[in-house]
C-alpha cells in the first residue's frame, strides 16, 4: 500500500492499493485520525456501487466495532440536487448522528461531493472518508476538499471547501467499472500529463487505457496534492486543474448532460491546444501529439457545438470575473499557464480551436 500525505490545513492520508475495500474498517480506525468518541459511521453511496461494495464496507465497519448506517441516492449526476442534499442531512438527524461521527462517501464524483457537503454542514460540519469507486474520482474529485452540488443555474453553484479526514483508493474496484465509465477517467489522467508531467503523458501515450495503475494513479494524486496544498482555496495555481473543463463544461450543459464530463473534458483539452497552436502559444507538434492520445484512449477531440454555442454558455461560467475569464492553455507537454482572456477574444479564440 502506498500512502501519501496531504498536508492541507486539516492533514489526511490517501491510502492506494489493492485489496483495501475489505479492510476499510481498521483502515480508518489506523489512519483517519477520527475523534476517540466516534461512534456511528454513515455510509452513503449510489444504488449502482451499492450492488458490488456497500455490503463489504458496511460489514468491515462493523467490525471495527463501529455502529454503521447506510443511505443510498439514485445513480447519476441528477442526484446532486438540493432535494436529496436535505434528504441527506435528513437522514443523518434522524439516526442520530452528532459531532464526534463521521460520514463515509462510496462512490464516484457525485456521492463524493454531495456526502463531503452533507459533512460540512451538518451541525457545523463532522467528518467524513472518501472511498471513490471511479477512476475520475480516484484522480480527482475525492482529494483536495471541493464538496457540493448543482443548481438548476449550473453544476457545482453550492459548496463548501471541506477536506476528507482519509482517502481509500483501492484499484480493484476500477475492474467492475464498464469501460465507458472507466475511460471518462481517463480524459483527467490525460490532463495530469500535459499539466505536469511528460514521462506520464509518453507513459499513457504508449500504453492508452492498459496503463499501469500502480504508478499512474498515485502520480495523478501526487500532482494534484502539490497543487491543493499550495492553493487549498483556489485562488490561483489551482485554478490549472481546470484544464480543458471551461470548454468541457459549456458542452456538457449543451448537451443537457448527455455527453459525460471525462468526454467533455477531453473535447476541451484538445480545442484548445489546437487554437494555442493557431496562436503559436504551443507548437502544432505539442497539439497533434495532445489530440492523438486523447484519440488513442477512444476518447473524444471534436466538438460538435460552434463557437457561439460554446461562448453562449463560457461567459456565464462562475470563474468569469468582470469581462474577463481564466483559461488554461498547453505551452508544452509538462507545462501550461493560466491566461486571462477577455470575453470579447474568447469566441474568436475559440472558433480558432474548431476549425
Ligand atoms: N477538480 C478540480 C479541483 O479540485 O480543483
Amino acid at each position: 500500500m502506498k500512502i501519501i500525505d496531504v498536508n492541507t490545513k486539516s492533514p489526511y492520508k490517501v491510502l492506494c492499493g489493492e485489496e483495501l475495500i475489505e479492510k476499510s474498517g481498521i483502515l480508518i480506525k489506523e489512519y483517519a485520525g477520527l475523534n476517540k468518541k466516534a461512534e456511528t459511521a454513515a455510509l452513503i453511496t449510489d444504488d449502482t456501487v451499492d450492488r458490488y461494495f456497500a455490503d463489504e464496507i458496511f460489514d468491515s465497519l462493523k467490525a471495527a466495532g463501529f455502529r454503521t448506517v447506510k443511505y443510498v441516492l439514485p445513480n447519476g449526476e441528477a442526484s446532486k440536487n438540493v432535494s436529496n442534499y436535505i434528504k441527506i442531512l435528513e437522514f443523518l438527524a434522524e439516526k442520530q448522528l452528532t459531532r464526534t461521527d463521521f460520514i463515509v462517501a462510496v462512490g464516484g464524483g457525485v456521492v463524493g461531493d454531495m456526502s463531503g457537503f452533507a459533512a460540512a454542514t451538518f451541525l457545523r460540519g463532522i467528518d467524513f472518508i472518501q472511498i471513490p469507486t471511479t477512476l475520475l474520482a480516484c484522480v480527482d474529485s475525492s482529494v483536495g476538499g471541493k464538496t457540493g452540488m448543482d443548481l438548476k443555474a449550473g453544476k457545482n453553484l453550492a459548496g463548501a471547501f471541506h477536506q476528507p479526514k482519509l482517502v481509500i483508493c483501492d484499484y480493484d474496484v476500477l475492474d467492475t467499472l464498464p469501460p465507458e465509465i472507466f475511460k471518462d477517467g481517463c480524459a483527467e489522467v490525460i490532463k495530469y500529463g500535459i499539466l505536469g508531467d511528460s514521462r506520464l503523458f509518453e507513459h499513457l501515450s504508449e500504453k492508452g487505457v492498459d496503463f499501469d495503475r500502480g504508478y499512474v494513479i498515485p502520480r495523478c494524486i501526487e500532482m494534484k496534492r502539490d497543487v491543493v496544498v499550495e492553493d487549498e482555496f483556489d485562488n490561483g495555481q489551482r485554478q490549472l486543474l481546470n484544464l480543458g473543463h471551461t470548454l468541457a463544461h459549456a458542452a456538457e450543459m449543451r448537451s443537457n448532460y448527455r455527453l459525460s464530463h471525462g468526454r467533455a473534458v477531453a473535447i476541451g483539452m484538445a480545442v484548445f491546444a489546437k487554437a494555442s497552436a493557431a496562436e503559436g502559444l504551443c507548437s502544432e507538434d505539442c497539439a497533434d501529439t495532445i489530440m492523438k492520445t486523447i484519440e488513442k484512449f477512444g476518447l473524444p477531440s471534436h466538438c460538435r457545438y460552434s463557437a457561439d454555442e460554446l461562448y453562449d454558455v463560457m461567459r456565464k461560467d462562475k470563474k468569469r470575473k468582470g469581462s474577463s475569464i481564466s483559461i488554461i492553455l498547453p505551452e508544452y507537454i509538462g507545462k501550461c499557464i493560466i491566461r486571462r482572456m477577455e470575453l470579447s477574444e474568447l469566441k474568436g479564440f475559440i472558433e480558432k480551436g474548431l476549425e
